[in-house]
């Protein structure tokens, strides 16, 4: 079709039938999408394929790059990677031959312990927004629907389809809503509603949040798809604003990539997520299929009895069709992608590295590439690729520590296990193979003796221990706690008892404890970083690159979080979640309590010596000259704090991020730099008048961290 398509057009020509088939998901006749519509024959109108997911393309039984988690995206500070990353994963949707990307995950990180941390990025509204619309424009850079997901506050997995949660409109619109409309000022052309409910209506009914906020109020123009098994009734959810329900085919047909049979064959008849044996910790998390009237079989009747009207059923077509139109759905000149190509397998490395966050070094960083290592943890023959759930990606090429530190080290390297492999969920292997070796060659040797007596002997005998640890997290279901799981703890504490010189590479799905963080020499926050582990590992280890990231979300310990101790706050009572700290969350929540948290957000060290000079106001921006006063090459993530004012009657946060900038500086040069000041920082919304800025004046802080003021300007507004 030609590249003007007038989709009002087609809209005109749709039978009701054939508007309600693109509003509802059905078979993917090859099994490959995560969703499907089966598009318009008659009209020209091609299926759209609809894929997970943030990590890189889930497609079952298929490789794609598996980009490092979303969080250590945002750890960059660097909106023009995130765009370039967003880039690639549309690059590699279209590579699939798909139309929608089921991401960029964008909740807010309101309880350490959320399942899916690793898949949003961050505790903070502005880098949260900056980080996500960036990765909207590059998707659809490449002629790829973004989604932006879960519409709105999924802040928590444990009971996340049946939770309601009560939240305040102010902390609604300043932390948890915000992000999503810079999604949608960005074009976003779908977004995903989530599981939950809102003051007591379920999300995917939200006529407020959905049709009010989303679509008139902001202005998107796409459509809103639900999370899959979401919607409930078919009447209430199409007119309170959703278009789109997904799957719109049963949970064993989707699971098992349309192989069982429906009904007919009695493959479905009453299937539940029960009837799959999906790990205990999943039960809370789990939709259940049964509850949904679905589209195809609700609408007509729904529509004849008047309870929803005829033109919303095509408004719904319309807007599916418009975003489809806008990504070039119907153009033969349509980009045509590309997977796992050089350039996407050097950006997962170049990502991985730029969002490693050195928490802390006392000179052992970076090493001598002469030094002999001893290698410990129970899982360094494995590329840490993800959490489990519908992020999870396969790649065609990985890096573990082992290789990453063998390629690049000229001294001997040493392994030891110390402990069995830390097993990951995956919600898509649900056998029984617990503790055998992968099918891929992953695990350690058969039979192999786990000793942390042996490891720290392997310690005592090297120049520097690196011991590799992680956490385990998945969708459906939250961390029980913030300790490394399994005795990592206890092996950290006796390699660092053997060697002094030990190093702590982190593999987590968010913040984590760290008991023996006086007894080690440094400790290195990877995230989970993809196809390309060891090869990130080895670089920041060596100091081959500087590590390029900081904290986008607060390290503190147990207890000390806003949701901690208080069941009504997490994970709630009585099926509601009660988000009585309001707006203090995260440093928010530090600031105010005074409490010191183990690492601010925003932390993170450089190998480069920096200093800040010169900062000054120049409009609505901060600059700032930052020289590197050191003898090494570095990275400088120069951050922007606003102090609101104080008023009357109102908490508001000591202070509110507004914005950074990532730059490299080479030694001895000094960089001018500027920081835009995110309105944001400055607005607060007030539940009478909106969104308001209090006239006055505010100070504004030039920072390394939230913990760590360089300067401080003053701004009149
Ligand atoms: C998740 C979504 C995902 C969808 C399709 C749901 O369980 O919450 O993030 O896109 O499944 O796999």
């Amino acid at each position: 079709m030609s590249p003007d398509t007038d989709v009002a057009a087609i809209v005109e020509e749709l039978t009701l039938a054939e508007a309600i088939e693109l509003t509802v998901g059905t078979s993917d006749p090859t099994a490959r999408a995560t969703g499907y519509l089966a598009g318009v024959p008659r009209l020209d109108v091609p299926p759209i394929r609809l894929v997970d997911g943030p990590l890189g393309v889930r497609i079952p039984g298929e490789t794609s790059t598996a980009f490092p988690a979303p969080l250590a995206v945002s750890a960059a500070f660097d909106a023009d990677l995130a765009r370039e990353h967003g880039a690639a994963l549309g690059r590699e949707t279209r590579g699939k031959d798909q139309d929608v990307l089921l991401a960029p995950g964008l909740n807010v990180i309101r309880v350490p312990h959320n399942g899916r941390n690793f898949e949003y990025y961050s505790e903070d509204p502005v880098l949260t927004a900056s980080t996500a619309a960036a990765v909207v424009e590059g998707i659809q850079s490449q002629d790829v629907v973004a989604t932006p997901k879960h519409y709105v506050a999924n802040n928590q997995e444990t009971d996340r389809a049946a939770l309601d949660v009560d939240v305040g409109e102010r902390a609604l619109r300043e932390l948890y809503l915000a992000p999503f409309r810079a999604t949608v000022d960005a074009g976003a052309g779908a977004v995903m509603s989530s599981y939950n409910g809102l003051d007591g209506t379920p999300m995917s009914e939200h006529r407020r949040l959905l049709t009010d906020v989303l679509k008139e109020e902001w202005g998107f123009s796409g459509f809103v798809v639900s999370d899959w098994f979401a919607t409930r009734e078919a009447a209430p959810a199409a007119t309170g604003g959703m278009d789109v329900e997904m799957p719109g085919v049963s949970m064993l047909e989707l699971l098992s990539g349309g192989e069982q049979g429906g009904e007919d064959e009695g493959g479905d008849g009453g299937f539940s997520p029960a009837d799959i044996d999906f790990p205990e910790e999943f039960a809370s998390g789990m939709p259940d299929p049964e509850s949904v009237e679905g589209f195809r079989e609700a609408l007509p009747g729904a529509v004849e009895r008047g309870e929803v009207p005829r033109k919303r059923v095509f408004d719904m077509a319309q807007r599916v069709l418009t975003a489809a139109e806008d990504v070039g759905v119907f153009d033969d000149d349509r980009a045509d992608g590309a997977v796992d190509t050089e350039a996407h397998r050097e950006l997962a490395r170049r990502v991985a590295i730029r969002g490693s966050v050195l928490l802390e070094n006392d000179g052992v960083l970076p090493l001598d590439e002469a030094d002999d290592v001893a290698l410990i943890g129970p899982n360094v023959d494995e590329a840490v690729l993800g959490g489990g759930g519908s992020s999870e990606t396969t790649p065609v090429v990985e890096t573990s520590p082992i290789e990453g530190i063998e390629e690049r080290a000229a001294g001997s390297v040493t392994v030891a296990h110390g402990l069995p492999p830390v097993e990951g969920f995956s919600m898509f292997d649900f056998g029984d193979d617990e503790g055998e070796e992968g099918e891929d060659g992953h695990g350690s040797e058969p039979g192999e003796e786990y000793s942390v007596d042996d490891a720290a002997a392997a310690a005592a005998d090297a120049d520097v221990a690196v011991v590799v640890v992680r956490d385990v997290a998945s969708e459906a279901t939250d961390r029980e706690d913030l300790r490394l799981p399994d005795r990592q703890d206890e092996l950290i504490e006796a390699v660092a008892a053997a060697n002094d010189r030990t190093v702590v590479a982190l593999n987590t799905s968010g913040p984590i404890e760290v008991p023996w963080r006086e007894d080690v020499a440094a400790v290195l926050e990877q995230w989970y970083p993809g196809q390309a582990h060891g090869h990130a590992l080895a670089a920041v280890l060596y100091g081959d690159e500087d590590p390029g990231g900081r904290l986008p979300v607060t390290f503190a310990p147990e207890g000390t979080y806003p949701t901690d101790g208080d069941e009504r706050r997490f994970p709630g009572v009585e099926g509601t979640v009660h988000y009585e700290e309001g707006v203090f969350v995260g440093y928010r929540h530090f600031d105010a309590t005074d409490a010191t948290p183990t690492y601010p957000f925003g932390h993170g060290e450089s190998y480069a010596d920096v200093a800040y000079r010169d900062a000054a106001i120049d409009g609505d921006a901060v600059t700032v000259d930052v020289a590197n006063v050191g003898d090494r090459d570095g990275r400088e993530v120069v951050q922007v704090y606003v102090r609101p004012q104080a008023v009357e009657g109102v908490d508001r946060p000591v202070r509110e991020f507004a914005g950074a900038a990532s730059v490299g500086i080479e030694a001895g040069e000094v960089a001018s730099v500027r920081v835009p000041i995110d309105d944001l920082a400055l607005q607060r919304y007030d539940p009478a008048d909106g969104w308001t800025v209090d006239p006055g004046e505010y100070t504004v802080e030039v920072a390394r961290s939230a913990g760590d003021v360089r300067a401080e300007l003053s701004l009149e507004r």
